[in-house]
């Protein structure tokens, strides 16, 4: 394999493979050679869906390794994709123009049609409610890197969960460890989708899904909050019902354990309050400053590095 399109793709040497290289990336220091590992290639990023986190990140981690990015502002609006350009043409072209291509998409699926034309490695950075491959992976680094383990693990997942592709591609990681067990916690109008559902049973993972957050709060390693997607929504009245059910706030965290943490893949509106944010548990604002190295790792793997390990 040559693309980072879905989590499913991915053993545990290939999240070793990447988790190691995510390490040293911590230690990279500018103007060192270290940080000059990508010198000459180039990153393009399409993104046709709003991000902050995932293209700043990876257009950061391109820069740290002193490669190069190539960017259209909202791929949608100001590439030829509004003039009516499909995806694999688009996808045709710049694979001359760079040596990687990071796509966000708003339709389920668009990063392997991308990855049927190109020649160049793509990576998904999240294709409408299907997938979000690196962000998984920068979620797993994190609650190894927060808990110290991944096996045995507890991890309550909270929100939107039909439309969470980030929720959808960590299951898919997580099922590759020993007694894993997760709760899904999600208004009735966006519970887990089937397919994971199946994909875990088929794995032996032991999933619940539950109702009361307070109950699963006190039982979690990890409390993995979402957000109520507005844009996936059809029907604002179904939208209104959602939001607001589950809230974390300083009241929930007296029920979390001492040695849990709490994620978000960010951004938040209002499911967890502010004042959660001072809590040394709340590990958000450390997972997305972990993103910038798992995607370090997945560039150089990926371009300087061809390591047969690694899915790419
Ligand atoms: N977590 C995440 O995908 O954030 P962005 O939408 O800001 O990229």
């Amino acid at each position: 394999l040559k693309h980072v399109v879905d989590s499913g793709d991915f053993n545990r040497a290939a999240v070793d493979v990447v988790f190691k290289e995510a390490l040293k990336m911590e230690k990279v220091k500018p103007n060192t050679k270290e940080s000059k590992v990508l010198s000459g290639y180039i990153m393009s990023t399409l993104f046709y869906e709003p991000s902050t986190r995932t293209r700043l990140s990876f257009e950061s981690a391109m820069s740290r390794l002193g490669g190069t990015v190539l960017s259209t502002e909202s791929a949608g609006e100001y590439s030829s994709a509004a003039k009516g350009e499909t995806l694999e043409d688009t996808v045709r072209t710049v694979e001359a123009y760079a040596d990687c291509i990071v796509i966000r998409h708003f339709q389920e699926g668009s990063a392997k049609r991308a990855a049927a034309v190109a020649s160049v490695p793509i990576l998904n950075a999240g294709d409408g409610p299907g997938q979000h491959p690196t962000q998984a992976l920068l979620d797993l680094y994190t609650i190894q890197r927060e808990i110290g383990r991944l096996e045995g693990i507890k991890v309550g997942m909270v929100g939107d969960l039909a439309n969470g592709r980030t929720v959808r591609s960590l299951c898919m990681l997580l099922s590759m460890y020993n007694d894993v067990q997760v709760y899904f916690v999600a208004p009735e109008v966006v519970k887990m989708r089937d397919d994971v559902k199946a994909y875990l049973t088929a794995r032996g993972i032991k999933w619940t899904e539950a109702s009361d957050l307070h109950e699963v709060a006190a039982d979690a390693d990890v409390l993995y909050q979402t957000r109520i997607q507005r844009e996936r929504f059809l029907d604002m009245n179904e939208y209104a019902a959602a939001r607001g059910k589950y809230i974390i706030d300083k009241d929930l965290m007296r029920i979390l354990k001492p040695t849990a943490v709490v994620m978000h893949p960010l951004p938040r509106v209002d499911e967890i309050t502010t004042d959660v944010d001072s809590d040394p548990r709340a590990a958000y604002f450390r997972q997305a400053r972990n993103g910038l190295y798992v995607r370090m790792a997945l560039l150089k793997l990926c371009l300087a590095d061809g390591h047969p390990d690694i899915p790419l």
